[in-house]
């Protein structure tokens, strides 16, 4: 049987950079070579798009974060750069690319643009999973349960800032400031206290022109759930991230080695099948397809589990929270990859029976 020519896109312009070069070392590492062809395809964090000679190598974010501090600056890819898609022949691609550039539509735009076939979801689930207001909008309208929350663009904010802080007051204290568009903890803040409020929205504005500003779910434990499958998606046992710090911000993420997972979660069963049902209603309610991890919040003192966010790219190492759910639900790493590709080409293959004219 002829190899299959994947294309992995990795890098990208976001602050998820590093995490994405530390997903494709991995699928590098562990792709079924028998039957797949992996090549690599980076973008710098500028935006240029480079065909490096060797794929990644790094195993951690943090060794790709002390990389690039350690040299002061990017790292310089060797090889061709500028790769025209077509010229690839590529069979299908497999864009790691986590955050703003890459899991929010815009590269899924250009292979849909280019007919390849791709692995995830599409544009428009895409960019709906990137933005935490549509997001939140249309898991509300599915009837999904989503913390009270007010969202506000930089305009409302400088035009009548006295409605947007009368509006965030009826969620009370503490809440949660975040970038509308944005991952990883970066720009989020917590606030505790009315004159940190500002500040907090100063610095989500500084990335992007939306803000999400959320009751804070008391005590809340974080518990993740994988997603993966098409139209008919399977859900693997739920897992739990206990972070090192006082939420699951950017160095509890990836630098400190305090933050501990536990997979599977120790939850009841019916929590447990709320959270793999809540998990496929979210799905659905942004029309994914491929995979998803979907987060939640789950108030120990009430049991009540809110929805948090879905991630339509989430991180993809073999040690990341997907992957690791995927392996206590009896898929391995490697079969997970196999799957994805195969869900990516039956997705396209269902596309090119559908009639594009009346004709
Ligand atoms: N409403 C909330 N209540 C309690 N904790 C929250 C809330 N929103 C966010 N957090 C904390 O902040 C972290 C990052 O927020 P999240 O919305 O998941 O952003 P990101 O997309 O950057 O991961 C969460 O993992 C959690 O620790
Ligand atoms: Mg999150």
């Amino acid at each position: 049987m002829k190899k299959l020519r994947i294309g992995i896109i990795f890098g990208g312009r976001s602050g998820e950079h590093e995490v994405s070069v530390t997903s494709a070392a991995s699928i590098f590492k562990h792709i079924d070579r028998e039957k797949y062809d992996p090549v690599a395809i980076r973008i710098e964090k500028d935006g240029k798009w480079t065909l490096p000679d060797q794929p990644p190598t790094a195993m951690s974010a943090a060794e790709v974060i002390q990389q690039a501090r350690a040299s002061g600056a990017k790292a310089e890819a060797a090889g061709a750069s500028d790769p025209a898609l077509a010229t690839l022949n590529l069979d299908a691609v497999f864009p790691i690319l986590h955050g703003p550039y890459g899991e929010d539509g815009t590269v899924q735009g250009l292979l849909e643009l280019a007919n390849i076939p791709y692995v995830g979801p599409g544009v428009l689930a895409s960019a709906a999973g990137m933005d935490k207001a549509v997001m939140k909008v249309l898991f509300a309208a599915r009837g999904l349960p989503v913390c009270d929350w007010h969202g506000f663009v930089r305009r409302d904010w400088d035009r009548d800032r006295e409605s947007v802080l009368t509006a965030i007051k009826k969620l009370g204290l503490p809440v949660f400031v975040k970038p509308a568009n944005l991952g990883s903890s970066v720009g989020i803040s917590k606030v505790k206290t009315p004159d940190e409020l500002v500040p907090a929205i100063e610095t989500a504005l500084s990335f992007d022109r939306k803000v999400v500003v959320e009751a804070a779910v008391p005590d809340a434990r974080e518990i993740e759930c994988a997603v993966l499958g098409n139209d008919d998606p399977a859900t693997s046992l739920p897992g739990e991230v206990i972070p090192s710090r006082e939420f699951y911000d950017y160095e509890a993420k990836y630098l400190d080695e305090g933050s501990k997972t536990v997979i599977p979660a120790d939850l009841p069963a019916a929590t447990v099948a709320e959270v793999q049902r809540l998990s496929v209603e979210a799905f659905r309610a942004i029309d994914a397809a491929g995979l998803a991890r979907v987060d939640f919040l789950l108030a120990r003192g009430t049991g009540t589990i809110y929805l948090n966010e879905i991630n339509t790219m989430p991180g993809f190492t073999t040690i990341s929270m997907y992957s690791k759910m995927w392996e206590a639900s009896g898929t391995s790493y490697r079969d997970l990859v196999d799957k994805l590709i195969q869900l990516a080409l039956a997705r396209h293959a269902d596309k090119q029976t559908l009639k594009t004219s009346a004709l």
